[in-house]
C-alpha cells in the first residue's frame, strides 16, 4: 500500500426527498488499499458510492481522483477514470447471456466495420473465470441463474473493464462460503498489483480478514475511519449499531410436535437445466421445530424450496400440508382470541377462484340439465326438474350464505368421491380428501392437503410464509409503495378492504406497525417506493411481513441476506420466537454459522439428494462439510453412514 491517495471524497452530501442520505462524508482511498465501508442498513453505503461511479450527483461536496478535482456526471465519466463499481443490486440485462452482459459497452471488435471478436472475447473471459475460480456458464441467460451465479457475473464484469479503482458493493452477501474464501483470495491478490478496492461488507469477520482500514457510517453520517489492526468486530459492532451485539442466538430446548409438512419421494425436473434438479426426496417439518436445509448452492435446494412455494411443478411425489384449515378460516376477535370466521365474512374474504368455479359447474349443470329437459321432452315423459335449480336456487333462497355452503359441500362431495375413485383405479395414489364440519365452525378441513396442485395463493393462505432466496424477482413488487408490498399476500382481506376497494388508511396503519416493529428505515415511510430502498431494509420488509402471518409453516430461504449485524440479531431472535409460538421453520442457508445456530435439525443436500440428517448439537461444521461435499453419505433410516464404494456411486450418479 502506498500512501498516494487515488480517490478522495470531501464533505459529500446528499439528500433524496425525506431523507438525507449521505451527510457531509469524507473518505480517502490509498493506491493498494483495501478500504473497507462498514454501516448499518440504510445508512447510506450505496448511495456514497454511486455517487462516486457518477450514478449520483452529490447536493454538495468534491471529489479528487488521482489527486485532481473531477466532476462525474454519469458512470461513463467514472470508467473514463478507471473507476468500477460490482453493484449491490445487480445491472445485468435479464434476457441476455452471461458473456454479453459482461462485455456490454464494452465490446472488443474489428477495426473495419466493427464486427465483433467472438473468439478473444471468449477465451479472454475463460481466463478470467480460471484465474478468479470462478465456474460461470457464459451461454446461460441472467433470468435462468441462481442469484449466486449472477453475483460472479457482475463480479467478472468489472474485472474484465481492467479499472483501477474497484468497488465492491456487498459481493459477498451471496456467494457460498468457498467463493468467498476465493474472492478474498483475489481482492488481496488485485490489491497487490496495486488497484485499489473499496468493499462494502456486513460480514465482520470478512472485513477483519482482508481489508486495511474501516470507515463506519451511521445514518448518513461518518463516524471516522479505524485501522483494522488496532480493532476487533465486537468494537466495529458497537461502533455501527450503537449498542453491544449478541452474535450467538440463545435459544431453549425444541419441543417438537405433531408433522406440518411431509415431504415423500419427491422429483422435481428443471427445464432450464435439463435434468432432476431434486431427486426422491423425502422429510418433514414438525410443529415448534427449525430445519436447515445446508448444502453447496446448486444442488437442489433452491428448486426444493420453489416446488414447496408453488414456483416450480412437481415431477412426482407428494407435498402434504396438515390441517390446513386452521389457518384459512381463522379470525381474533378483539380481545386476540382464535374464532372461526362468520359465513359471510367467508364470503367476503373468499378468493374469487371459488366463486368462478362455482359459476362453471351451475353453467355446466345448465347444460347437461337443458339436454335432460329436451330428451325428455322428446320421450314425452314429464319434464325433468332442472338440477341446477334444486341445488342452487335452494328452498331457502333468501340466504346468500346458504346458496354459497351448498355448493361448497356439493363441491366438496364431487372432490371426494372423484379422490376415491382414483385412489381405487391407481394403486400408488394418494387421495386428497377434504373434509368438513358443517354443524360446528363451518370450516373447510383439507385432512392432508396435498399441496403438488395447488395455486401459490392457496398455498399462502393455506399456511405457508416463504422469504425468497431472490427478493427482488420474487418477493417485492419493485415499483409498488412499501405498504402495498407489506400486504401484498393479504391485501384482499377484511381488514385492507371493503366491497373490493383497498382501505389505505388500514394498509398505513399497518405498515407502520410493522416499520416500528421491525425497524424498516426508508425515506418516506409506508409510501416509499420499494425499489429506493436500501438492501437491506427491502429484506426486511419482506422479513416482516411473511413473519407477521404467523403461518404453520415459514420456509425462510437466507433470511438475513445483506442484513446488518443488530438486524440479524433481531430477525433471529424472532425467528426462534415463531418456532416457540408453534410453527414449524423450513430454513435454508448456506451460512454454516447461522445453520449451526438456529436449527434443531439438519438436512444436508447433495445433488439433489437428501444425504445426511444430523443434530447440530452431536455434529461440527467439518463434518456437515464432508456430507456437503459427497465425500460421505448416511443412510436415513439407521442414521448410520454408508460406505460410498459399496453404495455404488450412487451419490455422484
Ligand atoms: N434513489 C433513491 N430515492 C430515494 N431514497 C433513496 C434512494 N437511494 C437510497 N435512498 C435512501 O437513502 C438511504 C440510504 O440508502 P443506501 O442504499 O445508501 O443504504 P446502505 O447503507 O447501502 O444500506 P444497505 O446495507 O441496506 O444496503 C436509505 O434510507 C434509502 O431509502
Ligand atoms: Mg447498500
Amino acid at each position: 500500500m502506498q500512501d498516494t491517495n487515488v480517490i478522495e471524497l470531501k464533505h459529500i452530501c446528499k439528500s433524496f426527498p425525506g431523507i438525507k442520505a449521505n451527510d457531509d462524508i469524507s473518505l480517502d482511498l490509498k493506491k493498494g488499499e483495501i478500504h473497507a465501508l462498514l454501516g448499518e442498513n440504510g445508512a447510506g453505503k450505496s448511495t456514497l458510492m454511486s455517487v462516486l461511479f457518477g450514478m449520483y450527483e452529490p447536493d454538495s461536496g468534491q471529489i479528487f481522483v488521482n489527486g485532481k478535482e473531477e466532476k462525474i456526471k454519469n458512470p461513463n465519466d467514472a470508467t473514463r477514470l478507471g473507476i468500477g463499481m460490482v453493484h449491490q443490486h445487480f445491472m445485468l440485462v435479464g434476457c441476455y447471456t452471461a458473456l454479453q452482459n459482461i462485455i456490454l459497452g464494452y465490446e472488443p471488435a474489428t477495426k473495419f466495420f466493427g464486427f465483433l471478436k467472438p473468439k478473444d472475447v471468449r477465451q479472454s473471459l475463460l481466463d478470467l473465470c480460471k484465474k478468479y475460480k470462478f465456474e460461470v456458464n457464459l451461454d446461460e441467460k441472467i433470468d435462468d441463474m441462481p442469484v449466486g451465479e449472477q453475483q460472479k457475473v457482475e463480479i467478472l464484469k468489472m474485472l474484465y473493464r481492467k479499472n483501477d479503482i474497484l468497488i465492491f458493493d456487498e459481493p459477498t452477501a451471496v456467494l457460498t462460503p468457498q467463493e468467498i474464501d476465493d474472492l478474498m483470495i483475489s481482492m488481496k491478490e488485485l490489491a497487490k498489483e496495486g488497484k485499489s478496492i473499496l468493499f462494502i461488507s456486513h460480514k465482520l469477520n470478512e472485513i477483519m480478514e482482508v481489508a486495511d482500514r474501516v470507515t463506519v457510517l451511521r445514518k448518513g453520517k461518518c463516524l471516522g475511519t479505524l485501522d483494522v489492526k488496532s480493532t476487533d468486530p465486537q468494537h466495529l459492532s458497537r461502533l455501527m449499531v450503537g449498542r453491544d451485539v449478541q452474535l450467538v442466538v440463545s435459544k431453549k430446548e425444541a419441543k417438537p410436535g405433531e408433522d406440518v409438512l411431509t415431504v415423500d419421494k419427491l422429483c422435481v425436473y428443471s427445464a432450464e437445466k435439463k435434468r432432476e434438479v431434486v431427486h426422491d426426496v423425502s422429510f418433514s417439518v414438525r410443529k415448534g421445530e427449525i430445519v436447515c436445509v445446508a448444502g453447496i448452492e446448486g444442488n437442489g435446494q433452491s428448486e426444493l424450496v420453489y416446488a414447496l412455494a408453488g414456483l416450480e411443478k412437481v415431477r412426482s411425489g407428494s407435498i402434504i400440508l396438515h390441517n390446513l384449515d386452521t389457518y384459512r378460516y381463522r379470525r381474533l376477535d378483539k380481545n386476540g382470541v382464535e374464532k372461526p370466521v362468520s359465513g359471510f365474512n367467508r364470503i367476503a374474504s373468499d378468493n374469487i377462484d371459488h366463486v368462478r368455479r362455482v359459476s362453471r359447474e351451475a353453467i355446466k349443470c345448465f347444460f347437461i340439465n337443458s339436454y335432460r329437459h329436451c330428451v325428455s321432452l322428446f320421450n314425452k315423459k314429464k319434464p325433468f326438474v332442472p338440477y341446477v335449480k334444486k341445488q342452487y336456487f335452494s328452498p331457502k333462497p333468501e340466504s346468500a350464505i346458504y346458496w354459497k355452503e351448498t355448493a361448497q359441500r356439493d363441491a366438496i362431495l364431487r372432490h371426494n368421491a372423484r379422490e376415491k375413485l382414483k385412489a381405487k383405479l391407481h394403486k400408488d395414489y394418494q387421495p386428497n380428501f377434504v373434509g368438513a364440519d358443517w354443524k360446528g365452525d363451518q370450516s373447510l378441513r383439507y385432512v392432508n392437503a396435498h399441496l403438488e396442485e395447488m395455486t401459490i395463493r392457496d398455498r399462502s393462505i393455506g399456511g405457508i410464509s416463504h422469504i425468497p432466496e431472490d427478493r427482488q424477482k420474487y418477493g417485492l413488487a419493485l415499483d409498488f409503495s412499501l405498504k402495498d408490498n407489506l400486504v401484498l399476500q393479504r391485501y384482499f382481506e377484511r381488514k385492507f378492504q371493503t366491497l373490493g376497494f383497498t382501505n389505505d388508511r388500514a394498509k398505513s396503519e399497518y405498515a407502520n406497525e410493522l416499520i416500528k416493529r421491525y425497524d424498516i428505515r426508508s425515506s418516506l415511510g409506508g409510501s416509499t417506493t420499494v425499489r429506493s430502498m436500501s438492501g437491506g431494509n427491502q429484506q426486511k420488509a419482506i422479513i416482516a411481513r411473511e413473519l407477521d402471518r404467523n403461518t404453520p409453516l415459514l420456509i425462510a430461504v437466507q433470511p438475513t441476506r445483506g442484513l446488518d449485524v443488530g438486524a440479524i440479531e433481531f430477525i433471529h431472535k424472532e425467528i426462534v420466537k415463531q418456532r416457540d409460538a408453534g410453527s414449524g421453520i423450513l430454513l435454508v442457508s448456506l451460512e454454516l454459522e447461522e445453520v449451526m445456530n438456529l436449527s434443531d435439525r439438519i438436512l444436508v443436500m447433495f445433488k439433489g439428494e437428501i444425504v445426511a440428517e444430523l443434530d447440530p448439537k452431536k455434529t461440527t461444521v467439518q463434518e456437515i462439510g464432508l456430507y456437503m461435499s459427497g465425500a460421505k453419505r448416511m443412510d436415513l433410516k439407521t442414521h448410520k453412514d454408508i460406505p460410498l464404494s459399496e453404495e455404488g456411486g450412487k451419490a455422484h450418479a
